[in-house]
């Protein structure tokens, strides 16, 4: 088993390299009027991340995702349906009553939906510049009443401002899980965990079975890791109290871009 945990500042990317943010017509949100489909795509309001339907390596099956909408190529860091691909590009994205996000196939099948958790009376679904999918009401934006949001179900990829580990007001756990494959995105055995007994530390599993512990937080960053606050773009910190136990970063230089995944031979990188 090898880490490989890449200096920061080396792949960090500026975004003085990319100058020039396109400035479209574009839209961040839907609302229960509306229908995103295949070819069409959502992009958050500060032009940072983007979502649409996506077709990974040389498959023709199509995903829905969310990347980087100013990084050439596309570096997926989310994927709504993992293990159900579509296999057509007559897929739709919609809100359905009372509050649902659904990913529909060419013959109206559900194949992917939100979790519900309440009943929405207006609900909209935006994609934030955190890389965040939120569904919401229309008129309420505070993050403390977003109905559901993708942050709590990630897929390999760790972003600044998730909450990465324990909620045990909602029992939702969150981790990453690598890909199949550079062709496959539903979640292979490999998973990426929290643990928050004790100082907390880093846990890769395999299945049920918990195959490498690491890098014990020590109030600044966990052991072996690069130095992050040092390089003054990130600062990562655990948070503990009774309801929730999770690691999070934030960006202190707005320019600076991190991300950490979790590859297919159970490497974290960030
Ligand atoms: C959804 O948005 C469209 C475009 O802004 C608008 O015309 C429509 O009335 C909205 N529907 C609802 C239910 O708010
Ligand atoms: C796609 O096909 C090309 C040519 O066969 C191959 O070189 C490449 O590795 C394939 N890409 C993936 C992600 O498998
Ligand atoms: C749509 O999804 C349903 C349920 O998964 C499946 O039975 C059906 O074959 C799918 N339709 C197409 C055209 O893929
Ligand atoms: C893993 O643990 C869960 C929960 O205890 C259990 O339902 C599941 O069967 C286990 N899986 C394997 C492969 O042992
Ligand atoms: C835990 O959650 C409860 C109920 O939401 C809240 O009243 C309390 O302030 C929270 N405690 C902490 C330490 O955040």
């Amino acid at each position: 088993m090898k880490i490989s945990i890449e200096n920061v500042s080396f792949l960090l990317v500026l975004a003085s390299l990319l100058s020039t943010l396109k400035i479209s017509s574009a839209i961040d949100t839907i609302n229960t009027t509306q229908i995103l489909r295949d070819g069409e795509s959502l992009v958050s309001s500060g032009g940072v991340f983007a979502l649409g339907f996506f077709s990974p390596g040389n498959t023709t099956n199509r995903y829905v995702g969310i990347w980087y909408n100013n990084i050439p190529g596309i570096s997926v860091v989310w994927v709504a349906n993992r293990e159900i691909p579509l296999t057509s590009i007559s897929g739709i994205l919609k809100i359905i009553e009372p509050g649902i996000l659904v990913l529909q196939n060419d013959t109206n099948n559900i194949i992917w939906s939100s979790k519900m958790t309440r009943v929405a009376q207006s609900p909209i679904v935006q994609l934030l510049d955190s890389g965040n999918l939120v569904l919401r009401e229309a008129n309420d934006d505070d993050p403390e009443n977003f109905l559901w949001q993708s942050f709590d179900y990630l897929s390999d990829t760790f972003l600044p401002s998730m909450n990465f580990g324990w909620n045990y007001a909602t029992g939702i756990e969150s981790y990453l899980s690598s890909w199949k494959s550079n062709e496959d995105p539903a979640p292979e055995d490999f998973t990426l965990h929290l643990d928050p007994t004790g100082y907390p530390r880093l846990l890769i599993k395999r299945g049920n079975f918990t195959i490498y512990r690491m890098g014990n937080w020590n109030g600044v960053r966990f052991s072996g890791e690069t130095d992050v606050r040092g390089k003054r773009s990130l600062y990562g910190l655990v948070i503990m109290n009774k309801n929730k136990t999770y690691y999070r970063e934030d960006i202190v230089d707005r320019s600076a871009k991190s991300r950490i995944t979790l590859s297919q031979n159970a490497v974290w990188q960030r």
